[in-house]
């Protein structure tokens, strides 16, 4: 399988004290993958390893199977990051701190530059100066700058930091689209649950510097999965409609506490359940997916932690 980022077992230790213990995981082209967990967790130190900022104590990290401590110049190439505040000319407009980096990376097209720019939605304030810009602004031209020589993979630490509601989904638009449009693979962090939740394929979720749970969120979202259903019959009628549930759908796992119904069933087959419920004589006051939250499995992912 070609992973376009390996990390193998990676340690940090500074002044004795292990930061990053064992990590290991891998993210293919094309996911967005989250790394997940509270301050002081170690993201941003491991981040800073896999762009080469910050030596690794031991393991390794490749990039598309380079190893960024033996072969910093092949997997630094397929890397674009955004680590610390992107680095941006105030009295320059966005295209040309766009032109100036484009001239340090050696060949960028003047078309590049103007399709990022149209990326991250700055097409029509391009000949603006940057230091008119907010903070959201500055943000996404700093993506581009992190695009211009088509990179493999884009590594950002808390993206959307500092960002309003409007702003965070912006970039978890064009992240989305930069992942499935051209296979980009993208590494996020964040230590809210919830922009986790929105933005990532997978995630990674990290405490004390170790993997705790990798969620994958392709496969909770996939067909043929048992999904918890909440049906609300009115409170007197709760029991009755087990019954009739259990004629029609024997296998059928039902639970009921406190007058309420939950049926686990395939997404498919809600929609003929309801039917068969008020054709049997139901009022169906609601009826919707009883989804575990995330923040449930998090706390579940945790707790296992500290009992073991
Ligand atoms: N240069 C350093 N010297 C000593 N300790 C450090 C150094 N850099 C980081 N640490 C410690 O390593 C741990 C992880 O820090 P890191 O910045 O990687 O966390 P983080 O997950 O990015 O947190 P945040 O959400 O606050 O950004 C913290 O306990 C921090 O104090
Ligand atoms: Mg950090």
């Amino acid at each position: 399988m070609s992973s376009i980022l390996e990390v193998n077992d990676v340690h940090k230790r500074i002044r004795g004290k292990e930061i990053v213990q064992g990590l290991q995981f891998s993210v293919e082209p094309g996911e967005v993958f989250g790394f997940l967990g509270p301050n002081g967790a170690g993201k941003t130190t491991t981040i800073r390893m896999m762009v080469g900022l910050s030596p690794i104590t031991s393991g390794d990290i490749l990039i598309d199977g380079h190893s960024i401590q033996k072969s910093y110049a092949k997997a630094i190439k397929q890397v674009g990051a955004i680590v610390e505040n992107p680095e941006m000319y105030n009295h320059l407009s966005a295209e040309k701190n766009l032109i100036h980096f484009a001239r340090m990376n050696g060949k960028v097209s003047h078309g590049r530059i103007d399709e990022l720019l149209d990326l991250v939605k700055l097409g029509h304030v391009k000949k603006k100066k940057v230091r008119t810009f907010s903070l959201g602004m500055k943000q996404r031209l700093g993506i581009a700058q992190a695009l211009l020589h088509r990179p493999k993979l884009l590594i950002l630490d808390e993206p959307t930091n500092g960002l309003d509601p409007e702003g965070i989904r912006m970039v978890r638009a064009y992240l989305r689209r930069l992942a499935e449009e051209e296979g980009l693979a993208v590494i996020v962090s964040s230590h809210l649950l919830s922009e986790m939740e929105l933005m990532c394929d997978r995630f990674a979720i990290i405490q004390d510097g170790q993997l705790i749970n990798i969620e994958d969120q392709r496969f909770s979202q996939g067909e043929g999965r048992l999904l918890p259903y909440r049906v609300d019959v009115g409170p007197e009628r709760t029991e009755a409609a087990v019954q009739i549930i259990k004629e029609a759908y024997p296998d059928l796992k039902i639970e009921e506490a406190d007058q309420r119904l939950t049926v686990y069933i395939e997404k498919e087959k809600v929609p003929a359940l309801l039917r068969y419920l008020m054709e049997t004589g139901f009022d169906l006051y609601e009826a919707k997916e009883d989804r575990q939250t995330l923040e449930d499995r998090f706390l579940q992912a945790t707790s296992k932690e500290d009992s073991s």
